[in-house]
């Protein structure tokens, strides 16, 4: 039965992964309205392909909550009926919760998809969910933690909502991503707890600071790096998706104290690196780390000095949290091992 608890932990953790991915192209496309309505797309289950899809027609059937485009204006069928040869304002009620009304078939469906994976995020962790019911009195970290994962997720697709609704407001885009972090977080915790590792050496109090100290590091480049991406959000809305040349071109403090901050970020993890070495631990994680903060810097500076490549933005964030699964990964292992959760 555990093996079951691991596999669907495993899933999990890969599928939000992927959710994160999906978000953050939404994100680098503008994709964030493809859909202006939640849980459905335009009223639908499977959203339209092509703009005269929205359009109203005559003598046709339309279902409650079906939406189309009219005078730049989304108008949302009140009940279900069959239309006339005249269009009849009665039968539709504006949409009200924001004023977006544009279909664009590349941004419905790139909003669609992350929606879907969204979707099978939620069944995959209701399944591990299912799973750790056995444990509630044997282990019940395993269970706690995957019922947090649950109402994570819940939350998650709610603050979904929230963001359509708000016409993406930044600070609610960035509280959806914090949230992704938490999810990833617990979702580790059930799997440090579900698996067995073989007796690893103790690290020493040197190490255990340092591996803190370099995560503590992260979480304060992540909350930075956020502020940069609001302040981003900004410039988009004022110079347009076409003109990444002046996003940073006059860039904030906050910009500034991100970049610089790295250097620390990798100087701590080389410290790290080294003591690793000298007190003969496992070299496999601190690798890692760093190989994805040289990433992550990179990319940053591809973002600054090359204006944006394509695919930049989303890597960028989806490095950030692989960085920050890893070190959780790490420290969740060594130090949960000590009290023994291991089957
Ligand atoms: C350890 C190193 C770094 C970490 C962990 C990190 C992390 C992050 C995170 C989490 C975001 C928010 C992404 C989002 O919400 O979409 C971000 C944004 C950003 N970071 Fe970094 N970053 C690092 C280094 C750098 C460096 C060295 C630079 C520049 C030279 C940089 C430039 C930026 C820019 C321009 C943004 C805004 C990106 C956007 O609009 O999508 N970062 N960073």
């Amino acid at each position: 039965m555990h093996k079951q608890l691991q596999r669907w932990t495993r899933i999990s953790l890969i599928v939000v992964y992927l959710v994160i991915a999906a978000g953050a192209t939404v994100r680098m496309t503008g994709s964030g309205m493809g859909c202006p309505d939640w849980p459905k797309c335009f009223g639908y289950f499977i959203p339209p392909t092509d703009a005269a899809q929205l359009e109203w027609k005559p003598n046709t059937k339309y279902s409650e909550g079906n939406v189309i485009i009219n005078n730049e204006r989304l108008l949302v069928a009140s009940a279900s009926f069959t239309t006339n040869d005249q269009f009849n304002i009665d039968k539709w009620e504006p949409y009200t919760k924001h004023d977006y009304a544009v279909f664009d078939a590349k941004h419905t469906w790139i909003e669609f998809i992350n929606r879907l994976l969204g979707a099978v995020s939620g069944l995959a962790i209701l399944i591990l969910f299912g799973f750790s019911i056995k444990w509630i009195r044997k282990k019940p970290i395993i269970f706690i933690f995957s019922l947090l994962s649950l109402l994570g997720i819940l939350f998650q697709a709610w603050l979904g909502k929230i963001v359509v609704e708000s016409n993406l407001l930044p600070m609610k885009i960035s509280l959806h991503m914090l949230m992704a972090l938490l999810l990833v977080g617990f979702l580790l915790v059930v799997r440090v707890a579900s698996k067995s590792f073989g007796l690893s050496k103790k690290p020493s109090r040197k190490i255990s600071i340092l591996l803190y100290s370099t995560f503590v590091l992260t979480l304060v480049q992540i909350a930075l790096g956020i502020e940069v991406r609001q302040y981003i959000d900004a410039q988009v809305v004022r110079w347009g998706y076409d003109s990444p040349q002046y996003w940073l071109a006059a860039p904030e403090l906050s910009f500034y104290i991100h970049r610089s901050l790295s250097i620390l970020v990798l100087l701590a993890n080389a410290w790290l690196f080294v003591s690793v070495v000298k007190e003969q631990l496992e070299k496999f994680f601190i690798r890692v780390i760093l190989w994805l903060i040289g990433g992550e810097v990179a990319l940053g500076i591809a973002m600054f000095y090359f204006d944006f490549p394509f695919a930049t933005q989303p890597l960028h964030l989806v490095v950030a949290t692989l960085l920050f699964g890893v070190q959780l990964y790490w420290i969740l292992r060594i130090k949960l091992h000590h009290y023994d959760l291991s089957f």
